[in-house]
């Protein structure tokens, strides 16, 4: 099959959705790529490095003319129209984009949304949430230790001692979890804590203590389990009791990382504004969930989106694409999971086979044959 990878074009999309090792796979398979001009470039693939392994290197309408096209984010409005109906499209579609969906099975593309995948084992693979998550967890701690003002580790020198940063990392997951690490390995002293019973064991066994905030009712504990790997809002009185807590380690910590997210929802807040206020000076906040609640913030009210603010002396982060930031190894372990879905949907003979009966090519369809599959309420 014919296989285009455009240019993403989004702001600060530096991404590619695929590199030279998963174009030379492809070939392999016996398939043919295009690559737009410059597609790879932020991501520190040139065109010849394609080109090398034997992809042809052509224009927009190029790449969005392929049977398949791989993109990493949602095809603008005037780049879905070049899209053929009929043809495949696969990327972070954004599953609760419900106007999207609709133009996409407008156009008669046929889409598949990997954020979609179910939390399985056999999705691993292909779990592109996790895949960058794992890469923001990381960077966060790379740009909180560039603003801030201090070491991140103990440090004994001869002109007296310097203390270890404090790290407070609230939620858990796959990027909260790689914050812990990457925290750990500079030095820091680290607190986090997560809804999730699981996350107890696994922030003790990276080093870092838990912050733990008790289960009162059979139904908060019910709901923190969280369904199919994802959380699930927590009720208000547990949220309560949580903002408490944060606040009085937020004013002992020197970098607080917010990483809680609830998938197709605004994220809980965690760090009330007046948390914020009682830290300490110089202390710095970075705000995974940035962007995605109201007005452009995230797990608090004070972000902005893609901007660092200053309230009292804290620096507030709110990049919306941290994994963007790592463009070369995020598009080489996003285009690893795309071309493991492919394998779901193409046969042996390098032709389109997509199978009606495979749990995770029906979660991440959103639309085919003109008619949006993936309903959401
Ligand atoms: P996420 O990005 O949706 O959320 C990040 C973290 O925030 C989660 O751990 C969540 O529990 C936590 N959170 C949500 N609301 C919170 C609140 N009010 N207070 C504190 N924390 C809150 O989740 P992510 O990182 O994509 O996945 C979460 C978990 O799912 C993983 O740690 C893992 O256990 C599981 N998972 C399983 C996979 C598999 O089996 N294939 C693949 C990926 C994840």
């Amino acid at each position: 099959m014919r296989i285009g990878v455009p240019l993403e074009t989004r702001p600060g999309e530096t991404r590619v959705a695929a590199t030279p090792e998963t174009v030379k796979k492809l070939i392999s398979q016996g398939h043919s790529v295009v690559i737009q001009k410059d597609a790879g470039v932020h991501a520190s693939q040139p065109d010849s490095a394609y080109e090398a392994v034997g992809a042809s290197v052509g224009s927009a309408a190029d790449a969005f003319g392929a049977e398949i096209v791989l993109k990493v984010r949602a095809p603008e409005a005037a780049e879905l129209k070049q899209i053929k109906s009929g043809s495949v499209l696969i990327g972070m579609l954004d599953p609760f984009d419900n106007d999207n969906i609709a133009a996409m099975a407008a156009q008669g593309v046929t889409a598949f949304s990997l954020e979609a995948a179910p939390r399985t084992t056999r999705a691993q693979s292909m779990d592109v949430l996790s895949s960058q998550a794992n890469i923001a967890g990381y960077k966060a701690v790379m740009i909180a230790a560039n603003e801030y003002q201090r070491f991140m580790p103990m440090l004994m020198t001869a002109a007296g001692t310097v203390k270890a940063a404090r790290v407070l990392i609230l939620g858990a997951g796959v990027a909260g979890l790689q914050a812990i690490a990457t925290a750990k390995r500079l030095g820091a002293v680290i607190e986090a804590s997560d809804v999730r019973p699981a996350a107890k064991e696994q922030i003790e066994s990276l080093g870092a203590k838990f912050v733990d905030v008790p289960y009162e009712t059979d139904e908060e504990r019910e709901i923190a389990q969280g369904v199919g790997g994802y959380a699930r809002p927590m009720p208000e009185a547990w949220m309560k009791r949580q903002a408490a807590l944060v606040a009085e380690r937020a004013q002992q910590a020197d970098i607080v990382i917010t990483t809680a997210l609830i998938p197709g929802r605004k994220p809980p807040v965690l760090l009330h504004s007046d948390t914020v206020t009682n830290m300490k000076p110089g202390s710095i906040v970075i705000d995974i969930a940035a962007g995605r609640g109201d007005n452009g913030s995230g797990n608090c009210p004070l972000t902005q989106a893609d901007k660092i603010v200053q309230v009292n002396g804290v620096k507030i982060v709110g990049y919306t694409n941290l994994a963007s930031m790592v463009a070369a190894d995020a598009s080489a372990l996003y285009s690893r999971n795309l071309i493991d879905f492919m394998k779901l949907i193409v046969d042996k003979d390098a032709k389109l086979l997509i199978p009606t009966d495979d749990d995770i090519v029906t979660a991440c369809l959103m639309c085919r044959d003109g008619q949006a599959v993936r309903k959401n309420s």
